[in-house]
């Protein structure tokens, strides 16, 4: 079964813990958080005193999101405020590979992602590291923004180059995804699927957790 993980980014940031509990009990399976530096990408979030705040409220692993420039010089920040994942882009650093053997040498699980103008070549030699390797299928910075349908053919490639050379990696679709772009994404080989405003931004969380479910099934 898919793995569905809301993105706080669309969450009430005054009421994080409620909405991080929300979404919990409603049988989400991640907590994805949305660092961002308004370098990398052309909007600020949050730090690693945020991540160590809502690391206590939830037994959820917390899937890490850096969307800054030379993220090196906050892994060990991230890994110690309790995230399970950090994922990195790789447009971010010139060095890929040690920025996620940093992630690893701290005990945390590593992922690698790309922008949607970024092939998969990109990231073929760290794929052996990868915990996770996240399709971007909008351009960072902003939740609530269209679907990029033609990410999915990285998906694919991706799902098919685990099988052939036995990685262990999950893939997941971070951006547009909704009731009408899940399907696809599960179809092309994704295991988790990133959602902010589709969940966060109705009146019945559960409803949306529930819809993602059924239309993947
Ligand atoms: C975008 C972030 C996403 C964002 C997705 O830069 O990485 O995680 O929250 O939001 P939606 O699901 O609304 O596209
Ligand atoms: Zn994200």
């Amino acid at each position: 079964m898919v793995k569905i993980a809301p993105s706080i980014l669309s969450a009430d940031f005054a009421n994080l813990e409620r909405d991080i509990k929300l979404v919990e009990e409603k049988g989400a399976d991640y907590i994805h958080v949305d660092v961002m530096d308004g370098q990398f990408v052309p909007n600020i979030t949050l730090g690693a005193n945020i991540v160590s705040a809502i690391r206590p409220v939830t037994k959820l692993p917390l899937d890490v999101h850096l969307m800054i420039v030379e993220p090196e010089r906050f892994i060990p920040d991230f890994a110690k405020a309790g995230s399970d994942i950090i994922t990195v882009h790789a447009e971010s650093t010139v060095h890929i590979h040690r920025a996620m053997q940093m992630i690893k040498n701290e005990g945390v699980k590593a992922g690698v992602v790309i922008n949607p103008g970024t092939p998969v070549s990109v990231i073929e030699h760290v794929l052996p590291l990868a915990d996770l390797v996240l399709i971007m299928t909008v351009n960072p910075g902003f939740g609530g923004q269209a679907f990029i349908s033609e990410c999915l053919e990285k998906v694919e490639q991706l799902d098919e180059l685990r099988k052939e050379k036995g990685y262990t990696y999950e893939i997941e679709i971070d951006g547009g995804v909704d009731n009408k772009t899940a399907k696809a994404c599960v179809d092309a080989g994704a295991d988790v699927l990133v959602a902010g405003s589709y969940v966060y931004n109705s009146p019945d969380v559960g409803e949306r957790i529930a819809t993602l479910r059924e239309v993947t099934k």
